[in-house]
């Protein structure tokens, strides 16, 4: 595969990201038939960067720590987390080792066919405490899936550039992170 290297400087650190030169080439027209599988994995998008920044030099503390949706997993990667390959519409392997006490998801709103599964998966990922922080550029089902968490959930917007990271707090929840 052709790739490169990419350094992407966040707090203090710069990380270097190896990716394909070329998503577009991955595109697979029987994957794409199968489930409208486009390689979006393969590129590192603003919203991955901006949560990745946010994340950078904050202390979890020991924090239970999911992404979803990560793509080239920047964010995991400052906040140096272990992996494994889940698709969040077959979640066992989430659920069972939850509850996390926060949760990392970049530009995974961009099909509104994603909003119902997240919407379903979410409450399980958490006990009473827990924090999902979303980056988002302003994806059209963005306003839809906040409003679905309307009730139960306190939320803090911050501008992060060209996109917006979403703080979602279990109502009574603590902050995992500053
Ligand atoms: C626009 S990309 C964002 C990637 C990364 N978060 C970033 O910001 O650079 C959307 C990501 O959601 C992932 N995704 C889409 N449907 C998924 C599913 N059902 N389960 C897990 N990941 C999924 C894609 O593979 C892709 O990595």
């Amino acid at each position: 595969m052709d790739l490169v290297e990419e350094s992407v400087p966040l707090r203090g650190v710069a990380l270097s990201v190896l990716r394909p030169r070329d998503a577009e080439a991955l595109l697979d027209e029987h994957a794409f038939e199968h489930e409208e599988y486009l390689p979006y994995w393969a590129e590192l998008w603003p919203s991955g960067v901006a949560l990745a920044r946010r994340l950078a030099g904050r202390s979890l503390r020991g924090a239970r720590v999911l992404e979803l949706g990560c793509g080239l997993g920047l964010p995991s990667l400052a906040a140096a987390l272990e992996t494994a390959l889940v698709d969040w519409a077959e979640p066992s392997l989430l659920v069972e080792r939850a509850p996390w006490d926060l949760v990392l998801a970049a530009d995974v709103l961009y099909e509104r066919r994603n909003v119902a599964p997240l919407l379903d998966l979410l409450p399980r990922l958490f006990a009473e405490r827990g924090e999902l922080w979303l980056a988002d550029p302003g994806r059209a089902p963005l306003d839809d899936f906040l409003a679905a968490l309307a009730d139960g959930w306190k939320r803090r917007d911050e501008a992060a550039g060209r996109v917006a990271v979403h703080r979602l707090m279990r109502a009574g929840a603590h902050s995992a992170a500053q």
